[in-house]
């Protein structure tokens, strides 16, 4: 690999991105048991839940009972989804210490997923992102439709380049860059990283795949090639975003860590752990583990 150092922060975002969009509805008690486990693991930030409007995601209605109970890991990041001040409140008392805001940069999907303009999600965060910083707690930004978008299609590199601007001048301490409906491919994801790195500093930014067309693990190789060091993944391959039609699951995170063991690069993951809780959430789900690492190790 030939930028960066050779450590890979894995910001786990199943128990968020994999269960907001799962047919199943877990009990609060199993979505507590997964992010255990997944702290077992070694995993170093999981994304626990998301203080949204409960109408608009019931699977994770139960979020201040989730994160009001995990048992934290010490040096774990434990961040929540956060769309607003009220948002932004119900997690402070449930106990969130790091959040993240999530915008995009399309148009139509922004109206979409939080029935506001991308101005006025920028606006709502403002006030939330100062609170945050003035409390200390972390906050990352997501862009989505980075790649392009369900309902507008193309999305100029320009207009992300824009909003993860617009964000980290806000306060985000990290840019998550989305690729909510997995249309990338490498050359464009690593031209889109490329234009954003000149604006933000690379340390400062993750990617986000997808797997939708299978192009996950190989827009995260470009993207590594390119210098980043932070990389979403959801065990077990879950989830998908719920205001994009025909968007798969996340990048898998077992297959994820195999591919990065494989390239040298050092997660302090336990991938056979790893595994076994991607088995154990499939089952729960009561659907197939969407991770090929984690069938093929299941299989041995
Ligand atoms: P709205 O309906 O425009 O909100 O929704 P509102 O401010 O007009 O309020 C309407 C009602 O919602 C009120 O209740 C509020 O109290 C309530 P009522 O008076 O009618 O009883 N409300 C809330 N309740 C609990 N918690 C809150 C909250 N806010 C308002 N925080 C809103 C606007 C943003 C809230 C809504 O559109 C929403 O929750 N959207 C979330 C959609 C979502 O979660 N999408 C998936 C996450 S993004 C994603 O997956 C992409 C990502 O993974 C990256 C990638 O892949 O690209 C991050
Ligand atoms: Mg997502």
């Amino acid at each position: 690999m030939s930028a960066g150092n050779d450590a890979v922060r894995v910001m786990e975002v199943g128990p968020r991105d994999g269960l907001q969009n799962e047919k199943a509805l877990l009990p609060p008690a199993v979505k507590i048991e997964l992010v255990e486990r997944l702290g077992a693991c070694g995993l170093p930030a999981i994304e626990v839940t998301s203080f949204v409007s409960p109408r608009w995601i019931p699977q994770l209605a139960d979020a201040d009972q989730v994160l009001g109970a995990i048992c934290r890991r010490p040096g774990v990041d434990y961040p929540v989804l956060v769309p607003n001040l009220q948002g932004y409140e119900r997690a402070r008392a449930a106990g969130a210490d790091s959040i993240a805001v999530f915008t995009a940069a399309s148009e139509a999907f922004s109206q979409r997923n939080t029935n506001a303009s991308i101005a006025q999600t920028l606006e709502r965060f403002a006030p939330v992102i100062a609170q945050a910083r003035a409390d200390g707690v972390r906050v990352r930004g997501y862009v989505s439709t980075v790649l392009g978008c369900p309902y507008q299609g193309e999305v100029a590199v320009a207009e992300v380049v824009r909003v993860a601007t617009a964000l980290h001048q806000l306060g985000c301490v990290e840019i998550s860059l989305g690729d909510t409906i997995g249309v990338g491919t490498p050359a464009k994801a690593r031209a889109m990283l490329r234009a954003v790195a000149s604006q933000i500093p690379m340390a400062q930014l993750a990617v986000h795949f997808h797997d939708t067309y299978g192009q996950a693990l190989a827009n995260v190789l470009a993207c590594l090639e390119e210098g980043v060091r932070t990389v979403d993944a959801a065990v077990a391959g879950s989830g998908g975003c719920p205001y994009a039609a025909g968007a798969s699951g996340n990048l898998a995170s077992e297959d994820l860590v195999y591919m990065l063991n494989g390239l040298g690069l050092h997660t302090g993951v336990d991938l056979s752990a790893l595994a076994a809780t991607g088995q154990w959430l499939s089952q729960q789900l009561g659907h197939p583990n969407r991770s090929r690492t984690g069938t093929a190790l299941a299989s041995q």
